[in-house]
């Protein structure tokens, strides 16, 4: 069942109900962690952390717990490495953030930067009674960063149809039930296409100019990053420097869980950077990923059948994924590309504000790839996954 991935019925990958604090004992790292923004625009974020006592990571028990922790370390961690942009860089984490953060990062099973599972799954609560969300810690970039985390997890929250229906699909076709699998992906199609509605919304909560010129680089890592050649050394952890993978939403698993079920392959260089965004995600919702993969061909299964609900049902998953990456790839250049060209030319009323973005991630995603052949090699695979026109 989908329990044993941590999957919920009704939120998908999302965390229920994430704690929104932490036992009295961590105030010191909460205290911080509440602050990002004013204290990356005052300069104190790294002399504040540099004060913090060390703490033991023993007294955080529950997944719950250390989801609330890994936040917390993870978005610190961002804020400090990146508090002065690109000048500046500091290439060692202190211990007494690295150590605790190593520890929390282990137990969970994710690497020791900040990730989709962080900064999206479980960092919301409940804002009023009509159900509107708010995130738990953000980062600088105001409402501009709070709409980013939030419409992502509004994604999320519109997939999550799609991922419940997908175990229908797989005991569909064990059973040679025609019927009930055209009905499961005609709910797969629709929760897609909710998706990029849901999509949309970015273009209303997030000011592109604050994107790209303040709130990006808080994102990016240091792998495949000009500016950190080497990673990052955790004081404490290894004296030799680690390289990890900024955030992408690659470690989303929902599109991963897509492709496999639908026989949507990536090849190369865009293949194998999806591969790797896996280890970035929780260890269980990896799981699910590798468990669809093993299942016998949904594609052969539709062919084999001959049934005109069920092509077509397929053929529309197809067709909404497809458009789900098209209109990512239009809010992508919307949102990195025509900002990235005005910050070379230092024109335009924004000028000022996207000319300090970091150069590094003029033509990198802040996960490392070159977003736009990635973006389009992968919406291509797409394509090529159609079933031929009858
Ligand atoms: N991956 C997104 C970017 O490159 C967040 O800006």
């Amino acid at each position: 069942s989908l329990k044993s991935y941590h999957v919920s019925e009704e939120l998908g990958f999302v965390l229920s109900d994430p704690l929104e604090t932490l036992p009295p004992y961590y105030m010191p790292w909460m205290d911080i962690a509440l602050q990002i923004p004013e204290l990356v625009q005052s300069h104190e974020l790294r002399i504040r952390i540099n004060k913090m006592p060390l703490l033991s990571s023993r007294f955080l028990q529950k997944h719950r717990e250390l989801r609330l922790a890994r936040l917390a370390l993870s978005m610190m961690t961002m804020g400090y490495i990146w508090q002065e942009g690109e000048d500046n860089i500091v290439e060692m984490l202190p211990h007494n953030l690295a150590i605790p953060y190593w520890e929390v990062s282990q137990r969970l099973g994710l690497p020791p930067i900040l990730t989709h599972a962080d900064s999206v799954l479980a960092n919301w609560k409940k804002k009023d009674v009509q159900g509107n969300l708010e995130l738990l810690i953000t980062l600088p970039g105001g409402d501009s960063a709070e709409g980013f985390f939030l419409v992502t997890l509004l994604v999320e929250l519109a997939g999550a149809p799609a991922v419940t229906n997908i175990p229908n699909v797989i005991n569909g076709v064990r059973c040679g039930d025609t019927e009930a699998v055209a009905t499961a992906l005609e709910a797969i199609s629709q929760s897609i296409q909710a998706m990029t509605e849901a999509l949309k919304w970015m273009h209303e909560y997030v000011k592109p100019a604050v994107f790209y010129g303040v709130m990006r680089i808080f994102l990016s890592g240091w792998k495949d990053n000009t500016c950190m050649p080497n990673g990052l050394v955790y004081e404490g952890v290894q004296t030799e420097p680690m390289a990890y993978s900024g955030g992408s939403a690659a470690q989303s698993s929902l599109l991963h869980c897509f492709d496999e079920l639908l026989g949507v392959k990536h090849k190369e260089q865009s293949g194998a950077f999806l591969t790797r965004m896996r280890k970035y995600m929780p260890p269980s919702h990896r799981q699910l990923i590798q468990d669809i993969s093993l299942q016998p061909s949904l594609k052969s299964f539709v062919q084999r059948q001959g049934s005109e609900r069920l092509n077509e049902a397929f053929q529309d998953c197809l067709t909404k994924l497809l458009a789900f990456r098209n209109h990512h790839i239009n809010t992508v250049s919307r949102f990195i590309t025509v900002p990235a060209a005005r910050a070379r030319q230092r024109t335009g009323s924004d000028g000022e504000l996207i000319s300090k973005a970091p150069t590094a991630l003029e033509e990198r995603g802040t996960g490392g790839s070159g977003y736009m052949t990635f973006l389009k090699t992968v919406r291509d695979q797409t394509k090529g996954t159609l079933l031929p026109e009858t």
